[in-house]
């Protein structure tokens, strides 16, 4: 298994899909999740739209299957996402709401969530994409931002905390990974909770990365970039980690993959600060990549078979 034995305690662990409740494969499915991970996280089962379907109906089946999957394997579980611009209901998206019906909706939302799993989930992506993508970086025009005000993920946060007061409160993004005006948005954000003194524990970065993009001068500004947020007083976490490979993949791009795997694993090793690596998914049998990158595929360290990849064999190498 990939799960350490040596060195710093390490969360490894994936995200856990549809495959999971059921299926052909389920029972291999499971079988390797638990050989071979000591983490995981539901890949859609606890968003919005699916905790939360109709206001004040929440559904929690799933989300309980997989953490009694994980007690009774002794594995730790994420929460992901609360806040989110994605995923969501129609009935939040086309409400109309004011500053104080929102507030009391997002309030009603997390810690519902938060206190039905209240001391079981060890780490929540409280707030997700938050920051946007355009040239000024600023806060995404979600519903919750432009309903609420700037002001949303204080309180998000704040709501978090006091449903349960165990579990790390993470601000999870993607493209934020190196140093670079993306993530300069989200050190600032975050370092203006940590002044007002929102409770905030960690930054997740997803790293969802294409195979030729992680070079050496990338790698190293992805490791200012850890540097930096840890050094603000917070963990920083790899969330949702894949590799994505364009079709159709060679032998040579495995072992680059595999060298990428490496290297990522390699900046988390050694700072005690990072203590939480997440792959989004484990089988390339089952992953996003292939139906929202189309052109690409193989991101993940098992193969279709669930047989391992040289990305595996590089990964428990550095474990
Ligand atoms: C993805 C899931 O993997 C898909 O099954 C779903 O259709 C869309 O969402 N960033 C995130 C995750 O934070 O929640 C996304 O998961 C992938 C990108």
């Amino acid at each position: 298994d990939v799960v350490s034995r040596k060195g710093l305690p390490l969360n490894i662990g994936a995200a856990v899909g549809t495959a999971f409740y059921g299926g052909p494969d389920s029972q291999t499915y499971r079988e390797v999740l638990k050989r071979q991970f000591n983490m995981v996280v539901c890949e859609n089962e606890m968003k919005f739209e699916n905790i939360q379907p109709l206001p004040g109906y929440f559904d929690f089946e799933k989300g309980d299957a997989l953490l009694a999957f994980a007690a009774a394997n002794g594995m730790k579980m994420r929460g992901h996402t609360l806040i989110w611009h994605q995923q969501n209901p129609l009935w939040l998206m086309q409400g109309s709401w004011t500053r104080e019906t929102l507030l009391a909706v997002m309030r009603e939302h997390i810690q519902t969530v938060m206190r039905h799993y209240r001391g079981r989930i060890a780490e929540w992506d409280v707030a997700n994409e938050c920051i946007d993508d355009g040239p000024g970086h600023g806060l995404r025009k979600t519903v919750w931002a432009e309903v609420i005000g700037p002001d949303y993920l204080d309180w998000a946060f704040r709501y978090a905390r006091e449903a349960d007061p165990d579990a790390l409160l993470f601000y999870n993004d993607y493209g934020a990974e190196p140093e670079n005006a993306k993530s300069d948005a989200v050190y600032r954000l975050v370092k203006g909770m940590k002044q007002r003194g929102v409770p905030i524990d960690g930054v997740g970065l997803q790293c969802h990365f294409h195979n030729d993009e992680l070079g050496p001068a990338q790698l190293a500004a992805i490791a200012g970039n850890i540097k930096r947020f840890t050094e603000l007083g917070l963990k920083v976490a790899v969330t949702e980690l894949d590799i994505r490979i364009r079709k159709p993949a060679a032998a040579r791009d495995y072992a680059v993959q595999a060298e990428n795997y490496r290297q990522m694993i390699r900046l988390f090793r050694s700072n005690p600060d990072c203590s939480t690596f997440m792959m989004w998914g484990f089988s390339d049998r089952y992953s996003w990549i292939p139906q929202f990158f189309t052109d690409c595929d193989d991101a993940l360290i098992l193969d279709r078979n669930f047989e391992p990849k040289p990305a595996y064999a590089a990964l428990r190498g550095e474990l």
